[in-house]
């Protein structure tokens, strides 16, 4: 009999999920009945039957296990039938993905604060994932949120702690809870997409790589496929034992948090490419020998030569790309005759898309690519694609990308992110900017003269639902392109993301510095936005 446990709902900050769900501190986390009561919400709005399979997994951050063996017992006193949950409490966020569609489970509870920094004073997060694999869409995450409001009650089971290391099946009273083995079902699909022989081949003559797993989820993934499956030397997959700290660095694989990995890169010892993974596994950062790619290049580069890949030859039926994400990829849709979808923010609004089967692969400008063999952005799958491209050509990164620009142009690129600023200044920023959108036309900005601006407004083609507001538009006559929007997924304050794009048409100026290029497009965001006056800072916190 399931124990019933009355709460108060008081306690308990009902919070929006949004892209990524419940994130907070670990602290607010280990409150009571807080954990609890999100779950409860979640099984409140889903419903479990007696058939319902539910898989678990998370990143491996600190409060892991104490979350996975609440949300066991809890699975137990909600009447499901399977708890799948990956040995060690681990599964990355694609595996996750991946293992839902694969034993066809009705859902799966993801654990992680994703790239954000882990152990007892840093993040926590828990998301709820649908049938397809994917993010619950807005209807879900709507209703769990409402319910965490007026919530009075969970249903547990009492019952000692499942052993999470040891593979096999246990039972909760009537739940079957079944430990796996978290790996082996991605590296058998990542071995069915991809051409391992090929990419084995270039491994043999000498092709070599480093993969920085950032001590996060993906160093058992990266060490068994690209230790293990495709040969490359041991010591190949560095930091790739996960750590509940992530050994106290953010596990973010950008040019900051990845520096060690670009510097060498950068460097007369650099192997023939550097990639690295975020803490969930479900971001990726692609540097070449001396060439770093950006993410917006990447899911063009992808995208134009992914039909090499085994499973994606022929089936190529079209590309998406958040908002923000520069159109380096319209241009290659638009050269293969397939549509270029362009999405708000947040991986959840490609899951309609690759359901329908009307895009294969999508990406975004902060580090996520992935196709529709999940439903989930895929960090080491971005990387193998990588992998098999250079192997099938025989060329190496810095060549495909110059390659690339001499057939499409360039879109230069940058991300200048403002964290935890204060919420006031940043509504206000934007609220000036929605206010003064309709005279932005035709304004000159030293070089650059407004086209068009507005404020973003998605209309879902498989589902017709609306998603206004998703950030603020200036585009300028050559091209050129400035967005403004306030991230979803800060724990503090408000983080301002100003995005900056200009176009260099093919054999115009495709080796110059990024920073040099972007001068006129840096100086026009702060004259339309004055940053400097809401936010009170002179320079951006990060530049990616
Ligand atoms: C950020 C990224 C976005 C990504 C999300 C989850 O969201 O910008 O592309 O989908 O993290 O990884 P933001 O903080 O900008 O709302
Ligand atoms: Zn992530």
């Amino acid at each position: 009999m399931p124990e019933i446990v009355t709460v108060e709902t008081s306690p308990f900050e009902g919070q929006a999920p949004g892209t990524s769900g419940l994130r907070k501190k670990v602290k607010v986390f280990q409150q009571p009945n807080y954990a609890e009561n999100f779950i409860q919400s979640v099984f409140d709005v889903v419903g479990p039957q007696s058939d319902s399979v539910l898989v678990i997994g998370g990143d491996g951050r600190f409060h892991n296990r104490t979350v996975i063996q609440q949300a066991i017992r809890m699975a137990a006193g909600n009447g499901y039938a399977r708890v799948i949950v990956g040995q060690g409490g681990i599964l990355s966020t694609p595996a996750a993905s991946h293992v839902i569609r694969k034993y066809g489970a009705d859902g799966g509870l993801v654990l992680s604060a994703s790239h954000n920094p882990g152990g007892p004073d840093e993040d926590f997060g828990i998301k709820y994932n649908i049938a397809n694999g994917g993010p619950a869409p807005e209807s879900v995450t709507g209703a769990i949120y409402d319910r965490t409001k007026t919530i009075d009650r969970w249903l547990t089971v009492e019952t000692p702690d499942i052993d999470l290391d040891r593979l096999g099946e246990v039972n909760v009273g009537d739940l079957v809870v079944q430990v796996i083995d978290p790996v082996a079902d991605y590296a058998d699909l990542m071995e069915e997409l991809f051409d391992f022989a090929a990419i084995r081949k270039i491994v043999t003559s000498g092709f070599t790589m480093r993969f920085d797993a950032m001590s996060a989820v993906t160093g058992p993934y990266a060490t068994a496929i690209l230790e293990g499956r495709l040969g490359f030397a041991p010591g190949t997959v560095v930091n790739g034992i996960p750590l509940e700290d992530f050994g106290g660095h953010h596990p973010d694989p950008n040019l900051i948090h990845a520096k060690e990995l670009y510097d060498l890169m950068m460097s007369d010892a650099a192997p023939d490419i550097g990639a690295a993974s975020d803490g969930d596994g479900d971001r990726n950062l692609i540097i070449g020998r001396g060439r770093f790619i950006t993410p917006s290049d990447s899911l063009a580069m992808l995208a134009a030569n992914i039909q090499v890949a085994p499973a994606y030859h022929g089936r190529l039926t079209g590309i998406a790309r958040s908002m923000p994400t520069s159109a380096a990829a319209d241009r290659v849709a638009e050269a293969l005759g397939v549509p270029c979808f362009e999405t708000p923010t947040g991986w959840k609004f490609f899951g309609n898309l690759l359901d329908a089967g009307m895009a294969t692969i999508c990406g975004e400008e902060s580090a996520g690519t992935g196709s529709d063999h999940v439903r989930e952005k895929d960090g080491l799958w971005a990387v193998l694609l990588w992998l098999n491209i250079l192997a099938a050509r025989g060329i190496s990164v810095d060549q495909l990308a110059h390659e690339h620009w001499d057939r499409f142009g360039r879109n230069y690129y940058a991300r200048h992110d403002y964290e935890g600023i204060e919420t006031a200044g940043a509504d206000a920023l934007m609220n000036g900017l929605k206010t003064g959108l309709a005279t932005l036309p035709g304004q000159v900005f030293g070089p650059l003269t407004v086209s068009v601006a507005d404020s973003f407004s998605y209309t879902d083609p498989v589902d017709g639902s609306v998603s206004a507001n998703q950030g603020i538009r200036v585009l300028f006559e050559d091209g050129s392109r400035i967005v403004f929007r306030l991230s979803g997924t800060g724990t503090q304050g408000a983080t301002l993301r100003v995005y900056l794009e200009r176009y260099e048409p093919p054999f115009g100026r495709l080796d110059a510095e990024t920073g040099d290029m972007l001068a006129p497009q840096i100086a026009a965001a702060e004259q339309i936005a004055g940053i400097v006056a809401h936010t009170g800072r002179t320079a951006p916190d990060v530049v990616t």
